[in-house]
């Protein structure tokens, strides 16, 4: 079995509905008794009909340079599979409770230690040359996808900014609104969603700043309007609906570390060998694979790119 939830919840910050319906989903990929059920139930939410309502991106190229031999995850599936705390925990009903979500107008501030602070607007961010990047992805929870996002290289973004000597760590902060996410006025998680990375680890050429998918404009349960994508790492540390990219000179906060910082390191970068405390590491799911199993990749597959950035001490 490649996850092993215990039994009670003591070492879980998550709230018991959450912890629910993390159970009900390794039901539904087969793990427990109650898996017939729950897998009609998956068939049935995904053979919906495709979701197409974004505009499809006029402009951009195909940048071949970190092409990945396994199959596109179909696009309707990382429509309907998603993980989006401000909206639900249930990774099938987010898609739901975020229908018309919205952050309009639109402007994401980069800023801090820099010398040139930028704001941009999403028309700004949408007239950059963009390019299509197919980065395989991995959830701690032990789930893959393959997705073709459509972005900017995050470091392009630093560049023009211009980090000042003391500047060693990049924050990303989400977007904070309770009228559209009632979930974040539960004082239990420390909203917004927040996360981090060392400011090397941000110039890497891998880390991307997503504005679509599979050709088109981000949806609003994949994090539109702008997300972090870094392919290396597990998924929680790429945040979506991001405002907000400050250059500091002290590690920042990241959400999931914050509430159980035993279980979700700052670095969490994608290791077979290191077990989450609560289930292998060693193997993933492909959504949409029919709970077929496969080895779990050192950095996701990208060492070629980023183990120079992990010397071992
Ligand atoms: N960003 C925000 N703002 N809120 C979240 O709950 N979840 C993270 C990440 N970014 C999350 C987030 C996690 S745990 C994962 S696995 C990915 O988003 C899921 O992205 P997807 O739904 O597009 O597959």
């Amino acid at each position: 079995m490649v996850f092993r939830f215990q039994e009670t919840r003591d070492v879980s910050a998550t709230a018991e509905s959450d912890y629910q319906t993390r159970r009900r989903f390794l039901t539904s990929l087969g793990v427990g008794t109650a898996g017939a059920i729950a897998t009609v139930a998956t068939v049935r939410h995904w053979r919906q009909p495709p979701i197409t309502a974004q505009p499809p991106i006029e402009s951009f190229a195909r940048n071949n340079t970190f092409s990945v031999t396994r199959p596109l995850t179909k696009e309707n599936r990382v429509l309907r599979f998603n993980n989006f705390y401000e909206f639900a925990a249930d990774k099938r009903s987010v898609v739901r409770h975020s229908r018309g979500f919205r952050l309009d107008p639109y402007t994401l501030v980069v800023d801090g230690l820099v010398k040139r602070p930028l704001a941009l607007g999403l028309e700004d961010l949408q007239a950059m040359q963009l390019e299509e990047r197919v980065y395989r992805f991995r959830c701690v929870e032990a789930w893959a996808m393959t997705v073709p996002w459509v972005g900017i290289p995050l470091a392009s973004i630093l560049a023009r900014v211009e980090p000042t000597a003391g500047a060693k760590y990049v924050a990303f902060e989400s977007f904070f609104d309770v009228s559209q996410a009632p979930r974040q006025a539960d004082q239990q998680y420390p909203w917004p969603y927040r996360e981090g990375l060392r400011i090397e680890e941000a110039m890497n050429p891998l880390a991307f700043i997503a504005l679509g998918m599979y050709g088109r404009f981000l949806q609003p349960q994949n994090g539109a309007p702008v997300r972090i994508v870094l392919p290396w790492k597990y998924g929680f540390k790429g945040p979506k609906s991001v405002v907000n990219i400050t250059l500091t000179a002290t590690r920042p906060p990241s959400f999931w570390h914050t509430l159980q910082p035993l279980e979700y390191g700052f670095t969490a970068n994608v290791d077979p060998a290191v077990p989450h405390p609560r289930w292998s590491q060693s193997h993933e799911i492909e959504i949409g694979g029919w709970g077929r199993r496969r080895p779990t990749l050192k950095f996701n597959g990208y060492g070629e790119w980023v183990a120079h950035l992990y010397p071992r001490r």
